[in-house]
């Protein structure tokens, strides 16, 4: 079975979320399961620098805009996963982000940079291939970025690969000026209610979901908030349509790298067996962040994208009675600036209490994640959530919203749930700031109760959080799609 796998960001190699995660260790899982996947990706510069074993593979012409692009093979740094990459100087390779430049502005010219990504797919997926010698069954497609590649594929006159879309995040949906559709090569007639056109723009995420054989989602509740008003954005119509092709499949995460007891960015690790040694990572946590390093203050940790999904505000409209309540913040986080303001703020106001990091630092987050004694994410929606799991392996028990991939993956704790070993957090109803005090308040119950906080950390770090059940049902998918 062969697969090509496309996406804008994949671990290690370039990383802004959780997509990247994703997209690094789910083809891998897959790989072991006997599946011959290859990754695309567009060639930025890090890419590039970071890419083993490169070899410049074909040159491919006629694309629109552009002309032509160059594909190069290579390997993942760690997993050894091949991967193919998309040069152009024109679009790829700049100084900045992947999505955006070193303001946070988007690029202008994305919708032709991931235009070209949804094309080269397309142009890889088909009979017409360059690359006879391999061509796909399926395209797995990841979000708005890949989102064409099933429309090309639909217009295409020559035999093709199946097509799936994952949705990691209905919010992000890539639309744009009209005059795309011609410019990009799809015929005039696809802009319609019944094809790319989405309230007066073209949207390529509208797209993969309109014309792909298939649609995933990455948890089973997401699958189902996305066919509502509340959780859809405007594409629930289109996608309740769409029911019976849509697989919610919980997210799985890199076990090895998310292991306490390995973990390399760690001064001193620990394990289900070594609970203790913990408060040894706390501690220096504290001393690094500049925090008083008392042991009984509760530490509370956050690693998040800082935007109006992460629910954060509620966070720091709560800072100061948690203050009252003898608890610490640790906070690393990047994104809206109104929110990166108010955090640095409130670290100012209450030095050695609250520490706010504004960036993205790959070694901290795993230092908050092991440091903390709990993990707040009150996010409005999450499709996954990656962060709660990394908090289940790390004895962190998180604190969430019961929304998405966070209600799938986190057990609330109440009486039954910790007599029957199965609570692993705290469970907010709804994404109000009084409901995640209330919460954090029950949670400071359990923790000053030492005995049921151990088992609490113990019944997290004992779940499977790895691929393995996940990789497995997309294997599945892909051998039902195959075989129709
Ligand atoms: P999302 O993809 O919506 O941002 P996820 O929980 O799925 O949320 O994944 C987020 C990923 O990005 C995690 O691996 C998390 O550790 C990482 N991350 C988020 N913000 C930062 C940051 N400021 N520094 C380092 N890692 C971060
Ligand atoms: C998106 C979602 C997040 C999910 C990730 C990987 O960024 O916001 O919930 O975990 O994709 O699927």
């Amino acid at each position: 079975m062969r697969i090509l796998f496309v996406s804008s960001e994949a671990h290690p190699l370039i990383k802004t979320g959780g997509l990247a995660d994703v997209s690094g260790s789910l083809p891998a899982a897959l790989r072991k399961l006997g599946v011959d996947i290859r990754l695309l990706l567009p060639a930025y510069p890090i890419v590039l620098e970071k890419l083993h074993n490169k070899q410049h593979i074909v040159q491919l012409h006629g694309l629109p805009e552009v002309g032509s692009v160059n594909l190069l093979s290579g390997n993942m740094p760690d997993s050894g996963l091949e991967v193919m990459v998309i040069e152009s100087a024109r679009l790829y390779s700049r100084p900045g982000g992947p999505y955006n430049d070193s303001h946070g502005s988007d690029w202008d010219d994305n919708v032709l940079r991931f235009g070209i990504l949804s094309k080269v797919a397309a142009i890889l997926s088909s009979r017409n291939s360059p690359l006879h010698d391999w061509i796909p069954d399926i395209v797995h497609c990841n979000d708005w970025q890949s989102g064409l590649t099933p429309a090309f594929l639909h217009y295409s006159d020559t035999a093709h690969a199946k097509s799936i879309i994952s949705i990691h995040n209905l919010a992000f949906q890539g639309n744009f000026p009209s005059e795309w559709v011609s410019r990009l090569g799809l015929p005039g007639h696809s802009y319609q209610m019944h094809g790319l056109e989405y309230y007066g723009q073209m949207s390529f995420l509208k797209a993969g979901i309109y014309y792909a054989n298939s649609i995933t989602t990455v948890s089973p509740t997401y699958a189902r908030e996305i066919q509502t008003e509340q959780y859809g954005f405007g594409m629930q119509g289109l996608l309740a349509t769409r029911s019976h092709e849509i697989h919610g499949i919980l997210n799985g995460i890199e076990i090895q790298e998310w292991n306490p007891a390995t973990d390399p960015y760690l001064p001193s690790t620990y394990s289900i067996e070594r609970l203790a040694d913990k408060s040894k990572v706390k501690q220096s946590l504290q001393a690094q962040l500049g925090l008083e390093t008392i042991s009984h203050k509760p530490l509370l940790g956050v690693v998040s994208r800082l935007t109006h999904q992460k629910g954060l505000d509620l966070l720091l409209s709560i800072a100061e009675p948690l203050l009252a309540r003898q608890c610490q913040i640790a906070l690393l986080g990047a994104g809206d600036p109104h929110m990166e303001q108010g955090f640095r703020h409130l670290a100012q106001q209450y030095p050695g209490q609250i520490s706010a990091t504004i960036g993205y630092k790959e070694a901290l987050s795993h230092q908050i994640m092991a440091g903390a004694d709990m993990f707040i994410m009150p996010s409005r929606f999450e499709p996954c959530g990656l962060n709660q799991m990394y908090g289940l392996c790390y004895g962190t028990p998180p604190v969430v919203t019961h929304t998405g991939g966070l209600a799938d993956s986190v057990q609330d704790t109440n009486k039954l749930s910790l007599k029957n070993k199965t609570a692993t957090g705290f469970v907010l109803e709804h994404a109000d700031s009084q409901s995640l005090l209330d919460t954090i308040d029950r949670a400071l119950a359990y923790y000053q109760d030492t005995k049921s906080w151990q088992q609490i950390q113990r019944n997290g770090m004992q779940q499977d959080v790895s691929w393995a059940r996940s990789a497995q049902a997309y294997f599945e998918l892909y051998q039902s799609l195959i075989r129709y």
